[in-house]
């Protein structure tokens, strides 16, 4: 595989010439203008041949589940661990998948040795120098951050954190234009969970990037996580997806899963396949979704399990490696939407 193949791909379907037609994947189905990606454990990836097989044939786009959060990348004041970012990112880029950087600011992901004691200078010096050195580490191969992460209450006010206590609302202007300076070509995401439909959150993240652009802050596109439930739909997300691309920002899919309330049954397997098609439909109604990302593609190594007690089996693929019937309507998807070009 070429080293850029991050979003064109070979025809659906098409194999090398004498060979049987290769079975379509999600990654060959996929726009070309439309990254699709997976949210990815770095030790799986290196060590497991079946989890990196499929990880690399449906999917040309990895976020880093965990290896580029803040605690990891720099476990003491001014010492840096690089290991398990470079590491993926470099398999990723091997195997011609786009990276996309998650999360240089998150509430919940500060390291220990921050506090909170500290002034507001050295604060704010900390974080500038996390969000500088990371971005700068990874320019040019890192093609999108999620710049803040979950800044928002569930009443679309900004959340009550470290950062909005320490620093003041400006901690998010600042982080996008320090990212900014250290990557000018990367493309900046706010993030954030619970507002895929319409809902009072998302009334107050709209809010908040209108501001923000209105104000000149580097901000290019939403980030909608989109961790769901079977059997309940966001309101509207078609709908809400567009009034952001309004605003001229990019919009993505970011963490998407679908998590089953225990024991699974074939009505609620069925019920989640809906809802993963229902997401990626949205997404592709809009013009500027740049990509669609499941947060994990495999119920062996899922986040649901450890932190939604009595919920799990949330993705396209079982604990067996196995296509669920979501995987299958995601396909569906694409067949029905896709031309193909006369050979
Ligand atoms: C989760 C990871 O999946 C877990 O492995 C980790 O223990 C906690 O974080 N929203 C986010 C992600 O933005 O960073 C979270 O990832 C899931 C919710």
């Amino acid at each position: 595989m070429s080293g850029e193949r991050g979003v064109g791909q070979a025809e659906p379907g098409v194999a090398a010439s004498g060979q049987a037609p290769a079975a379509p994947t999600l990654r060959n189905l996929m726009p070309a203008n439309v990254r699709i990606g997976a949210a990815v454990d770095g030790r799986l990836y290196a060590a497991d041949a079946r989890y990196r097989d499929t990880l690399t044939s449906d999917f040309n786009a990895v976020t880093p589940e965990n290896a580029l959060k803040w605690p990891i990348l720099q476990p003491e004041p001014g010492r840096y661990d690089w290991t398990a970012s470079d590491e993926l990112i470099e398999l990723a880029r091997a195997n011609g998948q786009a990276v996309y950087g998650h999360t240089l600011v998150w509430h919940s992901s500060v390291p220990s040795w921050v506090s909170e004691s500290w002034s507001r200078e050295r604060l704010r010096s900390v974080l500038r120098e996390h969000v500088q050195t990371t971005v700068t580490r990874y320019r040019g191969k890192i093609w999108a951050w999620d710049v803040v992460n979950e800044v928002l209450a569930e009443d679309g006010k900004l959340r009550d954190s470290i950062w909005l206590r320490g620093l003041g609302p400006t901690y998010i202007a600042d982080a996008f234009r320090w990212a900014h300076e250290a990557d000018p070509d990367a493309r900046l995401f706010i993030n954030d969970y619970g507002v895929e439909g319409r809902s009072r959150k998302a009334d107050g993240l709209f809010k908040l990037v209108r501001e923000l652009r209105a104000q000149g802050v580097p901000v290019h596109g939403v980030g909608f996580q989109a961790h769901l439930r079977a059997g309940t739909a966001p309101n509207d997300a078609t709908g809400n997806l567009r009034r952001f691309a309004a605003l001229g920002v990019s919009v993505a899919i970011t963490e998407l899963d679908v998590r089953i309330a225990l024991p699974v049954s074939t009505e609620k397997l069925l019920d989640q396949a809906l809802l993963y098609q229902h997401m990626l439909r949205a997404c592709l109604a809009v013009p500027t979704c740049e990509s669609f990302t499941v947060w994990g593609f495999t119920d062996a190594s899922s986040w649901i399990t450890s932190h939604y007690p009595g919920y799990g089996a949330a993705c396209l693929y079982d604990s067996d490696m196995k296509p669920k019937p979501a995987r299958d309507a995601l396909l569906h998807e694409l067949r029905t939407r896709v031309t193909p070009t006369p050979s």
